[in-house]
């Protein structure tokens, strides 16, 4: 058992669909957000400025005397792990691992698409992981990177013009390509899911990062026996 809180961090708001998740699973933990919505977005970035971010984010996290780490974010989990576990003990959990493993399970037709930012696009960091399960899929990855600062500009109305115009321009791709399984490989991009959904084929199915990897970290503390003392009989999904 331990009752110290949980830390989960990203570049901005997104990580707040890990959150979300957190709480309807583990709803007697603690939880210590960290949003670093003054240097907002990291997926234009250079690996090594994003390296640099992520340890200043978590270390913000540890001096808060966190139990673990969720890594709320596609850009940082897919450049930054090997850095960030290097740099500590607590145990980590990333967006990459959960996300890919949920969407290799819900391809009917092996043929996944990966939206992301640019720079979680170039570390072709889901397509490694999807190979490695089943060298037979067939995956396509699209980097979007006007969707960040759409939803931190509050452009997150399924209506949204400004938003369905980037949605378009990125997704027309993905629709002929004929994915059934489409990740939403920042976590940004959830929260504007009814605006990307409309671009894709109908019965597509949407893999939410951020709550696939709040499940993985939930899994992660009962295993480990790490759960809050009222958290522990709690029937999440976790158990
Ligand atoms: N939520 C972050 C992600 O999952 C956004 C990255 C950015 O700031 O560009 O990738």
């Amino acid at each position: 058992m331990n009752n110290g809180a949980i830390g989960v961090f990203d570049s901005g708001l997104g990580g707040l669909s890990a959150v979300r998740e957190l709480k309807r699973i583990l709803p007697s933990e603690s939880i210590i957000y960290f949003g670093d919505t003054a240097r907002v977005p990291y997926g234009g970035k250079s690996e090594d400025v994003i390296v640099k971010y992520a340890l200043q984010d978590m270390r913000f996290l540890l001096k808060h005397n966190v139990k673990a780490i969720l890594v709320a974010c596609g850009t940082v989990s897919s450049v930054a792990m090997t850095a960030l576990r290097n740099a500590t003990d607590t145990p980590i959990v990333g967006v990459v691992e959960a996300a890919a493993s949920a969407a290799e399970r819900a391809s009917k037709n092996r043929k996944i698409a990966v939206l992301g930012t640019a720079a979680t696009v170039k570390s072709r960091s889901y397509e490694k992981i999807l190979k490695n399960k089943d060298s037979a899929l067939d995956i396509v990855a699209k980097p979007c990177p006007l969707f960040v600062p759409l939803v931190e500009s509050g452009h997150i109305s399924p209506k949204d013009k400004l938003t369905a115009l980037a949605a378009e321009e990125y997704l027309s791709d993905v629709r002929r390509f004929g994915a059934d399984t489409v990740i939403l490989g920042c976590t940004h991009y959830p929260i504007i899911k009814d605006a990307i959904a409309r671009k894709l084929r109908r019965g597509v199915s949407l893999i939410d990062t951020g709550k696939e990897a709040a499940i993985e970290l939930a899994r992660t503390l009962r295993e480990a026996d790490m759960l809050c003392e009222e958290g522990r009989d709690e029937d999440g999904i976790a158990r």
